[in-house]
């Protein structure tokens, strides 16, 4: 077999077998295959597309590249959460406990925060003593104990995607939707989830910008799933302005919190019960995912999924003090109110802009090795569909650092897209995708 043949039958619209991907893949991560070789190949995918199979075959050659997590040891069936990609996205600090309290084990893997985008690893961080990195052995032991642990990867996953991935982003092929697919499904997979949900997210702040792009994303992402044996559901769901009030990380724990207690932005606590209604059907604890929501509900109502998110900060060694007492979190020296400068209904508010002005603030990373501030970042007063007069008060700013904050000012209000009619609120979910169904709402 040669490279040269495989990018030539690409090329020419041809089919790839299994053998074909899998050599490929194989001989790219050994080093074997050169990357002038491996971006023609991904240009020509680009242009001529995955099939099905191949898509699942090109995402288990992807796995099979690196470890891949065991997590047999873990009773029942373990669900993950996934998503696209957000700003102000607390879903995992909310979700991980309360859907544990309703009795799915969750056992999660996340990342850090680039650019404009949070990560859920710096958000626990800001929580005193919390530890990420507690070994694979505790990981397991955590889930089967209390029902959940949130930890940072372990393991040489999916190496196949780090360099496919850095390819392509300099070549050009980024946006490749079997390309996009395999690579989200593959690091899901290795990390050794039976159950996989989706939050699939369109919009300007996100990697698909239209509902119909979010929909084809969302249809080969289950259909990888189902062709490999891990139930998969994807949620459609809108990024037209951030999601809740909070961006940055001890803002965003405070969110949480608030979320768990039954008291937090309504945007959240409505995602929250949707993917935790799809995640307890999928876990077989419910026999449908509204039945899931409405146990959902229930646990909330209960106080179990706060008590739960407290047994998971002292399980990972956090003050779970701060649950009674958030001025124990970090927070930032300044504060600075920003006003409306024009009158009328706010219509959206750009995500990325908003994630910006958060990050240069202090409250995310521009590049892999800066530090971040926990306690900075923004609480927005005003959301899509809000009525504005001028002098209002549209957000509060929070830094250590004063001089950053003017430009995020600038920033922020840039964001903001005001409208003189009456505007309805964007929707926050457009859709569901499963192996048996779409839904369209
Ligand atoms: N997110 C990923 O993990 N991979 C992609 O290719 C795009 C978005
Ligand atoms: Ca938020």
């Amino acid at each position: 077999m040669r490279a040269y043949d495989i990018i030539a039958k690409k090329r020419n619209g041809d089919k790839l077998s299994k053998e074909e991907i899998y050599f490929f893949i194989n001989g790219y991560t050994k080093g074997n295959i050169p990357d002038y070789q491996a971006s023609a190949l991904c240009m020509a995918i680009y242009f001529q597309g995955l099939d099905a199979e191949e898509t699942a075959h090109l995402t288990m050659a992807m796995v099979e590249s690196g470890d891949q997590i065991d997590l047999s040891a873990i009773s029942g069936v373990k669900a993950d959460k996934h998503s696209t990609g957000g700003v102000g996205d607390t879903t995992t600090i909310v979700l991980g406990p309360w859907a544990a309290a309703a009795g799915a084990p969750m056992a999660k893997m996340s990342g850090r925060g680039l650019g404009h985008t949070g990560g859920t690893l710096d958000k626990l961080e800001a929580i005193p003593g919390f530890e990420i990195e507690i070994g694979s052995d505790r990981f397991v032991q955590s889930v089967n104990d209390i029902g959940v642990a949130v930890v940072g990867q372990t393991g040489n996953l999916v190496p196949a995607d780090k360099m496919l991935y850095a390819l392509r982003d300099v070549t050009a092929t980024v946006e490749s939707m079997p390309l996009i697919a395999s690579s989200i499904m593959s690091k899901k997979i290795a990390s050794g989830a039976d159950a996989i949900v989706l939050d699939v997210k369109a919009g300007d702040g996100a990697f698909m910008k239209t509902v119909d792009d979010a929909f084809a994303l969302a249809r080969s992402l289950v259909s990888i799933g189902e062709m490999v044996g891990r139930k998969t559901v994807a949620v459609i769901t809108g990024m037209d302005q951030p999601l809740g009030y909070a961006i940055g990380n001890t803002l965003e724990v405070e969110e949480a919190i608030a979320a768990l207690k039954g008291e937090g932005p309504e945007d959240l606590h409505q995602l929250c019960v949707v993917l935790g209604g799809h995640i307890l059907h999928l876990s077989g604890i419910t026999e449908s995912a509204a039945a899931g929501e409405k146990r959902m509900l229930e646990v909330l109502e209960s106080g179990q999924a706060l008590e739960k998110l407290k047994q998971m900060i002292n399980n990972q060694h956090g003050d779970s003090s701060i649950i009674e007492q958030p001025n124990k979190l970090p927070h930032a020296k300044h504060e600075k109110v920003v006003v409306a400068q024009t009158a009328g209904f706010v219509a959206r508010i750009e995500a990325e802009k908003t994630g910006i002005a958060a990050m240069i603030m202090g409250a995310g990373r521009e590049t892999k090795d800066d530090t971040i501030d926990y306690g900075a970042g923004i609480v927005l007063h005003k959301k899509a569909g809000d009525a504005v007069q001028i002098g209002d008060q549209l957000a509060t700013l929070y830094s250590d650092r004063e001089e950053t904050m003017q430009q995020a000012e600038a920033m922020l209000l840039s964001a903001y897209h005001m409208s003189d009619q009456l505007v309805d609120v964007p929707p926050l979910i457009y859709g569901i995708v499963t192996a048996q169904e779409e839904k369209r709402f």
